[in-house]
């Protein structure tokens, strides 16, 4: 939609689009495009038209007293620098805002999607939101772009908008690019849908999400759930085989030093055998878990976590 609406603006030569290193977009050919993760897209390499990856702001890049601030002004100084001299190629940069889930809970400031969007204006280069893992009051606000304070010119939504009841998802535009497609030349209307695009079932499952949001007050409900995440985190800091710690509202994660290649398989069975269902991915174990987790539940699944990781060390 990105390109298309570019073409409609007689700029065709806006074809190609940036994503961020580690990035997950997903598993369709363009998705793939923009995926940065070798072991979902090295089998379709031939069919895939790669993007270029810039370098992610991943706030454990800190060294020597620099901050997640400084790491994201560094990313953002590479984008800078890429399309000052790229930009009449690109139609857009994709991101996953302040949190890129499956590279492995990567979480970065939220001054990287400030700059990203100055920069991006600058050089009349789209900036697409993939809050499809990170959006719904996931990250401490309903959007999770909204930290920063900005808005992208798309904004990618599923999984949470339907509160996980039925299949949906969303792109969401602004005017402008809207506009572009507005004519009555139909080789210039977004023809592309799907079988089930704007299933009205699904739909009134999103709106009654909507409601849920609104009258249960689940935001301000997932900022105390938070609390009980980070005070559960507090026990996984002090043990010596664990690194960087992090939360993001209601994801927390940390990575776990170990050489045992079967590190993630031995965890996870053995938090399996103390009735928590974990999915490490690779040696960085999260906690993502529904919003309707009670406090008794929280301490449960970290206490008995907490368990399962000094087993798996052993
Ligand atoms: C950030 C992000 N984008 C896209 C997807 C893929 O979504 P779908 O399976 O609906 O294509 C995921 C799935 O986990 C995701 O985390």
């Amino acid at each position: 939609m990105s390109f298309h609406s570019w073409r409609n603006l007689g700029r065709s030569g806006k074809d190609r689009f940036l994503c961020l290193e580690g990035s997950y977009h997903g598993e369709t050919v363009g998705a793939m495009a923009v995926t940065d993760v070798a072991l979902f897209k090295d089998a379709y390499a031939p069919l895939i038209r790669s993007a270029t990856p810039l370098p992610a702001p991943d706030a454990r890049k800190a060294q020597d007293g620099e901050t997640a601030i400084d790491v994201a002004r560094k990313a953002a100084a590479a984008l800078e620098q890429y399309l000052g001299e790229h930009h009449e190629k690109i139609a857009a940069l994709i991101v996953e805002p302040l949190i890129q889930c499956a590279a492995g809970m990567v979480m970065y400031d939220a001054e990287y999607l400030r700059l990203a969007r100055a920069i991006c204006d600058r050089h009349e280069v789209h900036l697409i939101c993939d809050e499809i893992a990170v959006g719904c009051g996931r990250t401490g606000t309903f959007f999770a772009h909204e930290q920063a304070g900005i808005r992208p010119d798309f904004l990618c939504l599923s999984k949470g908008i339907s509160g996980g009841y039925l299949p949906l998802s969303i792109v969401l535009s602004t005017d402008q690019v809207f506009a572009a497609f507005y004519d009555d030349a139909i080789a210039r209307a977004f023809l592309h849908s799907h079988s089930y695009t704007g299933n009205a079932l699904a739909c009134r499952a999103a709106l009654a999400t909507l409601d849920i949001f609104r009258e249960d007050h689940v935001l301000e409900k997932n900022r105390e759930t938070a609390k009980w995440l980070a005070e559960g985190l507090t026990g996984f800091a002090e043990q010596p085989k664990v690194r960087h710690v992090r939360q993001c509202g209601m994801i927390a994660a940390f990575d776990v030093e170990s050489d045992d290649p079967h590190f993630t398989r031995r965890f996870y069975r053995e938090a399996l055998s103390r009735e928590v269902l974990l999915r490490p991915i690779g040696n960085t174990v999260y906690f993502m878990p529904p919003y309707v987790i009670t406090r008794q539940e929280c301490e449960f699944m970290m206490q008995r976590s907490g368990e399962a990781l000094r087993a798996a060390l052993q």
